[in-house]
């Protein structure tokens, strides 16, 4: 394979180094592209373009492969639990016993969040968006924690990462409770890390709280499923704020903005808003399939596509079965989970959704697992949010260690050229 990759442009040849990354992965370094040519690229949506080197996240879209930190997606769900992945996918190695108590430890000495912010959520009204509820709270938390700002140091990087950690579930928490018209509590520091997330969700203040193994199991994988998936729209998104040095808090408020958008984690919540409204027009998958297809038509069959993966995700087929088995155990028969199906079927044998590589992605079935654990629709991309955390984190992490420069793309002008203002009278 040649280490090099000439570009000729007006005559003039120019050399490249290609990179190889260590599952065999090829890229052309362009760095010093405009430096010597005095020309750019140009790739929206960066279909093309690799924003960083990262050692974090590998995966394979066209074989539908998923690891973090070497480990398979299919294992890390199967073994671990989701602190035990935040740890691995943050650091970079699976944590032993010690390391793993330790840091749970940290996060539970800082789980507390300033009364204050009571008050700050006080001020949205009932119907706002969680997400944008979460988008906010994070963001405001910085008013209440500026020494996260500053991680020059490893320990105040860490310090930053454990606050975080802690904080972040009880805003998930209140924002849901807020919804619901439920007390804002705090959680339970003698409980496992997924296990107090949800009794702080779902705690009434009446009632004794019960433990749910099968609901904790469910919502373990469905967090580890959702931990990290390279430079998506929303981790892109984290890391080019922070490459600005904004901070791990407002770059993960930047985050979650960029995830609740319909085409990316907001697609959890279309997708069960479509099923529904598939049963609700009489459950006839033909007809929004053929709706999806037409061009003249806005609809898309939501959970389906990926900008990556050309084959079937495999977080998909995780899902697919914790569904089956989670409504099993819950002893729930749900017909949007069979309309899902259906859809799934008529999707993977049509000319249309095979020729583009459309197959169902992480959101097509968790969605039916958030309904059957209670959870109320417009909080599925926040739960999405809450998984995707140490992702982020560990994205940033990254970013900042590496001492990245800011993130400035170019561009290529094409407006007006240069024109005489005229007076507001005269035109
Ligand atoms: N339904 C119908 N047609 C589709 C769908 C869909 N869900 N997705 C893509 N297509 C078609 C497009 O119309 C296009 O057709 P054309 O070539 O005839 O013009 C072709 O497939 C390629 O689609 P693009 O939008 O160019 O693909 P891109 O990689 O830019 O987008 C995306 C990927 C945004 C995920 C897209 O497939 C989509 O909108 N899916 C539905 C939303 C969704 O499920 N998002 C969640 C993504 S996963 C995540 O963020 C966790």
């Amino acid at each position: 394979m040649s280490d090099k990759a000439t570009l000729e442009f007006e005559g003039k040849k120019y050399e490249f180094p290609v990179i190889k990354g260590t599952e065999d992965e090829l890229a052309i370094d362009i760095k010093a592209l405009r430096g010597t040519s005095g020309i750019v690229t140009i790739d929206p949506g960066y279909k093309n373009t690799g924003s960083c080197e990262s050692a974090i996240t590998f995966l394979d879209g066209e074989k539908g492969i998923l690891r973090y930190r070497g480990y398979s997606i299919e294992e890390l769900a199967e073994k671990a639990d989701f602190l035990e992945v935040a740890y691995l996918l943050i650091f970079g190695e699976l944590p032993n016993k010690e390391q793993l108590a330790a840091f749970h430890m940290d996060i539970k000495n800082e789980s507390h969040v300033d009364e204050e912010m009571k008050k700050i959520l006080d001020g949205f009204p009932k119907s706002a968006h969680p997400m944008g509820v979460l988008s906010s709270l994070t963001s405001a938390l910085v008013a209440f924690n500026p020494r996260s700002v500053d991680v020059s140091s490893d320990e105040a990087m860490y310090h930053s990462i454990v606050r975080i950690l802690a904080k972040f579930p009880v805003l998930v928490a209140w924002a849901m409770r807020k919804k619901m018209g439920l007390p804002l509590d705090y959680g339970d520091d003698s409980l496992g890390y997924v296990e107090n997330i949800h009794k702080m969700m779902f705690k009434k203040p009446n009632q004794e709280y019960k433990r749910n193994k099968i609901i904790i199991d469910a919502l373990d994988k469905l967090l580890i499923l959702h931990a990290d998936h390279e430079q998506n729209c929303s981790t892109s998104t984290v890391r080019i704020v922070g490459s600005s040095h904004a901070g791990l808090f407002a770059s993960l408020s930047a985050g979650i903005s960029a995830l609740w958008g319909p085409l990316h984690g907001g697609a959890n919540q279309a997708v069960l808003e479509m099923l529904e409204a598939i049963e609700a027009d009489g459950g006839d998958t033909k007809k929004y399939m053929a709706k999806a297809k037409d061009k003249e038509d806005p609809f898309r069959l939501m959970g389906f596509g990926h900008r990556v993966y050309k084959n079937f995700d495999p977080r998909a087929r995780i899902i697919k079965t914790a569904a089956d088995e989670v409504l099993n155990d819950l002893g729930i028969s749900d017909p949007i989970l069979e309309i899902a199906k259906g859809l799934e079927k008529e999707a993977l044998e049509d000319d249309y959704f095979v020729k583009r590589k459309l197959y169902p992605n992480v959101d097509f079935y968790s969605g039916i697992i958030y309904r059957a654990l209670g959870i109320p629709t417009d909080m599925f991309t926040v739960m999405f949010a809450l998984g995707r955390l140490p992702g982020w984190i560990a994205q940033w992490r990254e970013m900042r260690l590496r001492k990245e420069p800011i993130g400035r793309p170019r561009q290529i002008y094409v407006g007006a050229n240069l024109r005489p203002f005229v007076e507001v009278d005269k035109r």
